[in-house]
């Protein structure tokens, strides 16, 4: 009976990541290197997720807590001994028992599967379809496995590039590593798999030619380079991370923002702009990053944790860092480093100024070259400066400490006690003028010199 008769349309997902990754040369697991600020395994799950599965299982390494850790709840499979892609399906099989529906095998290493892309794999195994297998043509082919197929456009195998003819070579279908199975048939196929190959490796890839020795059917579903390329290196970790960089600039200027260049402005997964603000060239945004409408960011500012409210101007050249929350059309310019700090309404602090562990009141001023002195070499100390207060320039605000609401410091003061509302504090020595001293001066040295 055909299998779209049983309508059996329940879904498992199966990520395979106890691969070592020896070609990145690190000591992360290759699926936890991040694109745009989060693991590679968690862009997949997030787009697995939407699918809405039965169950979602992740295979691997022994020595991979951190992979299980990121993707809990979700259960992980350890494959003891990495022998390749099918000794990991393998190691999820108690998982799979008597699952009847469809599996669906991702890689790890291949993070950029749109939930569309992966619906129609699972989509198009059905009937007497046994495997799926997501098809791609590359611009590099060299390192994936070539999808071989007959005269009807159906799969006959899949030949890993190490394994392949001089013909075989030659085909540019690919094979992204993506592979639907009917779960009737699949832990048969697995049992039968072998190393008998250049690896010396279980290959998942050889279900295909196993499947079709069985009479069954297998085929190809085609997609995009953009979504199926994979990460062996860190050379196309980069190119991961060009695409998922364009997808987000295009996520942004979709939602109303202005992206006066956009290849030089960096987003992370989770940065959230408003409608109608506008980043200018050369922007960096770390995590944590939310700004409301009509915020402007100008050149080479850079943001991590932080909020702006509607209306504000930040930079150019300016840092905010975690814990900065820039009130509603609040000025922070060039130079200025903001961390840990509330920007009140209207509050500015336009040119080269560190403002740490602080509350800065509406509508205050921070002059140039303002520091709050937060940091003893110890403890942290805040600094908390009230509504309309002015900050004259190069003052020194050695926290913890308080300034009233309007009061005034004068420039070039070390202030270490706190100030009253509405007060003036100064603390510098007083100014001595002397009277021709500096005419009396040059005369003297140039009558020595002559
Ligand atoms: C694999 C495919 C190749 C395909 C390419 C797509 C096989 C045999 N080859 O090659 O046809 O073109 O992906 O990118 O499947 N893994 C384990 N346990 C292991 C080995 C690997 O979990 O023992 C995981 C890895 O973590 C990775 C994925 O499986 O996420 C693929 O492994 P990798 O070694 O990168 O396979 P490729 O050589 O890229
Ligand atoms: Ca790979």
């Amino acid at each position: 009976m055909a299998r779209d008769a049983m309508t059996d349309t329940s879904l498992a997902i199966v990520v395979l990541a106890a691969g070592k990754g020896t070609r990145m040369r690190s000591d992360l697991p290759k699926v936890m290197h991040p694109l745009a600020g989060r693991p590679m395994i968690s862009h997949l799950l997030a787009t697995a997720g939407e699918l809405a599965p039965e169950k979602m299982v992740f295979v691997v390494g022994p020595d991979m807590e951190i992979v299980g850790e990121t993707v809990a709840p979700h259960p992980t499979c350890i494959q003891a001994e990495r022998d390749g892609t099918g000794g990991a399906v393998k190691a999820a099989r108690d998982e799979l028992a008597d699952f009847a529906g469809t599996v669906l095998v991702l890689y790890g290493d291949t993070p950029l599967v749109s939930a569309e892309t992966m619906r129609r794999a699972v989509e198009a195994c059905c009937g007497d379809v046994a495997v799926t297998v997501l098809g791609f043509r590359p611009t590099h082919i060299h390192q994936y496995g070539r999808l071989i197929t007959n005269d009807d456009g159906g799969l006959e195998a899949i030949i890993e590039a190490k394994d392949a003819s001089p013909e075989q070579l030659a085909v540019n279908l690919c094979n992204s590593g993506v592979m639907a199975f009917d779960g009737r048939h699949l832990i048969g196929l697995l049992e039968r798999l072998d190393t008998n190959n250049a690896k010396n490796e279980y290959y998942l890839t050889e279900t295909v030619a196993l499947a079709r020795a069985d009479g069954h059917a297998a085929a190809v579903v085609e997609g995009e380079e953009d979504e199926l390329l994979g990460v062996n290196s860190r050379a196309d970790l980069a190119l991961a991370e060009a695409v998922v960089q364009n997808n987000l600039r295009a996520r942004a200027m979709a939602g109303g923002a202005t992206l006066v260049d956009p290849g030089t402005v960096w987003f992370q997964h989770d940065t959230v702009l408003g409608r109608d603000v506008v980043v200018h060239p050369n922007v960096v945004f770390g995590p944590g990053v939310t700004v409301a409408d009509d915020v402007q960011i100008r050149a080479f500012s850079h943001l991590e944790g932080t909020s702006v409210e509607a209306g504000a101007v930040i930079g150019p050249y300016a840092r905010l860092r975690p814990g900065a929350r820039i009130g509603a059309g609040a000025r922070v310019g060039n130079f200025v480093e903001v961390k840990n700090a509330d920007l009140g309404a209207g509050a500015k602090a336009n040119h080269l100024s560190y403002v740490g562990d602080a509350r800065v009141g509406a509508g205050a001023n921070i002059g140039a070259g303002t520091i709050t002195c937060n940091y003893d070499g110890f403890g942290k100390y805040e600094t908390d400066i009230g509504d309309g207060a002015f900050i004259g320039s190069n003052s020194a605000l050695v926290a913890p400490v308080t300034i009233g609401d309007g009061a005034i410091v004068a420039a070039g003061s070390t202030i270490s006690s706190d100030v009253e509302v509405d007060a003036l504090a100064i603390e510098r020595s007083e100014q001595v003028a002397k009277h021709g001293w500096a005419a009396a001066f040059r005369k003297l040295k140039s009558k020595k010199k002559g």
